[in-house]
């Protein structure tokens, strides 16, 4: 799975096909095993390179090797003689007493708890030099522990009433946080009263106007806006590229009882038959935001991919805006920490098409701890609620087309 995700760049998610064939509780375990090596990859190295004489290669079956127990010592409490016991067997016929040697000293020593662990260097320079001191140290922090689970309820009563009973944390109306825990186990996955939404994923769709009737989700899939925009009573119609999340955005529907028209096609190609009144491009982008609960998107977005998915974004803004009906609203929303695929798409948009405003959230329409800039978009970086388990990293305009 490692190799997958450092050196193919897969997503650990398409990785873990790799374990597919493991008992339930073995899967589990190595995903786990897997996600907390890429939580402190920097640190869990420079453990190992203060202790070999010679840097062992990137991709060493021995720095793997090491890197897993450590990362099960540090991030999942695995007692010392089964790291050892697990690690060995690994590499039989190859670097054991490497391994032994390297992983028997650094436990001898004790090892750091690792709680504000380093992220990768690229993405330590690139935030440090778009956001404010703090940022980065809120992002090292947040990278380190397993986010609370979120969950966004059809019905305002009963997210109120749930939070009530598995005290659970209302943080705004149809939103309830919980510890984390296994999904599919928690009371009324079964009948489709709540879907997992990271709250700041909420925040989009709570920007379209409640009178706005029909609603064009683009890039819908798997559905967490749609539903959303559903639950509030909007006639939605969903369009998505992908075959197979488009299926999972329909068994979503399903589950929950909510309805929308489903679309399968390029959103650069495809076009409605009429203007529409408010849209949500929830665009495709590097998803750096999500790094609390996939460390590895830090590894995948590197420069060219930030570039591609920006290029990618404003040309999904400018077909879309062209659909919208004089006074329409549409909300663009990227769960990216890239100011390349938030901010400067919107700032160029504007200043390409003086017929469109961007339109501050209003008071009420989002949660209080929310700020817009004085440009009027939101942007939640890490630390925003941090006592509170925080939020994943996006970014949010609306835009208003002029009468
Ligand atoms: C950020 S995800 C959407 C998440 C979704 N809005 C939600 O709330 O669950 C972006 C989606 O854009 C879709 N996509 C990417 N390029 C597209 C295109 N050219 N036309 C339509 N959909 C596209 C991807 O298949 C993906 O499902």
């Amino acid at each position: 799975m490692l190799d997958a995700v450092l050196r193919r760049g897969q997503t650990l998610d398409a990785a873990a096909a790799a374990v597919r064939t493991l008992p339930a509780a073995d899967r589990a375990l190595a995903v786990a095993i897997a996600g907390e090596t890429l939580r402190r990859l920097p640190d869990l190295d420079a453990l190992i390179d203060g202790v070999t004489r010679q840097r062992l290669p990137d991709d060493a079956k021995a720095r793997t090797v090491i890197r897993l127990a450590l990362a099960q010592k540090i991030g999942l409490g695995t007692p010392d003689h089964a790291l050892v016991a697990t690690a060995l067997p690994l590499v039989d016929g190859g670097p054991r007493r490497l391994v032994h040697g390297v992983l028997g000293t650094l436990l001898r020593r004790g090892l750091p708890a690792l709680d504000n662990p380093r992220l990768p260097d690229e993405v330590e320079q690139r935030w440090g030099a778009a956001w404010d001191e703090g940022v980065v140290a809120a992002a090292r922090h947040q990278i380190a522990v397993r986010p609370p689970l979120d969950l966004t309820f059809a019905d305002a009563a009963e997210a109120s009433a749930y939070a009530a009973t598995h005290g659970g944390t209302s943080l705004a109306p149809r939103h309830v946080r919980l510890a984390s825990t296994a999904v599919t186990e928690l009371e009324g996955f079964g009948d489709g009263r709540w879907w997992v939404q990271d709250l700041a994923a909420s925040l989009p769709a709570r920007l379209i106007p409640s009178g706005a009737g029909a609603v064009l989700d683009l890039c819908a899939a798997p559905g967490g806006k749609t539903m959303q925009l559903a639950a509030d009573g909007h006639r939605v119609t969903s369009l998505d590229a992908s075959k197979s999340r488009l299926e999972r955005l329909r068994e979503n529907l399903a589950r929950t009882h909510l309805a929308a028209t489903l679309v399968r096609a390029d959103a650069l190609e495809w076009q409605p038959s009429q203007s529409v009144a408010a849209i949500l491009l929830d665009a495709p982008c590097s998803a750096t935001g999500t790094f609390r609960r996939h460390p590895e998107v830090l590894y995948r977005a590197r420069g060219a991919i930030i570039a591609d998915n920006a290029a990618l974004q404003c040309q999904l803004l400018e077909r879309a805006s062209g659909w919208l009906e004089p006074g329409g609203t549409l909300v663009y929303s990227v769960c990216s920490l890239e100011p390349e695929e938030g901010e400067r798409v919107i700032t160029d948009f504007v200043a390409g098409n003086p017929d469109f405003a961007i339109e501050a959230p209003k008071l009420g329409e989002l949660p209080d701890f929310v700020t817009s800039s004085p440009e009027g978009w939101v942007r939640i970086l890490p630390g925003t609620l941090a006592e509170q388990g925080g939020l994943d990293g996006f970014f949010i305009a609306r835009l208003v087309r002029r009468g």
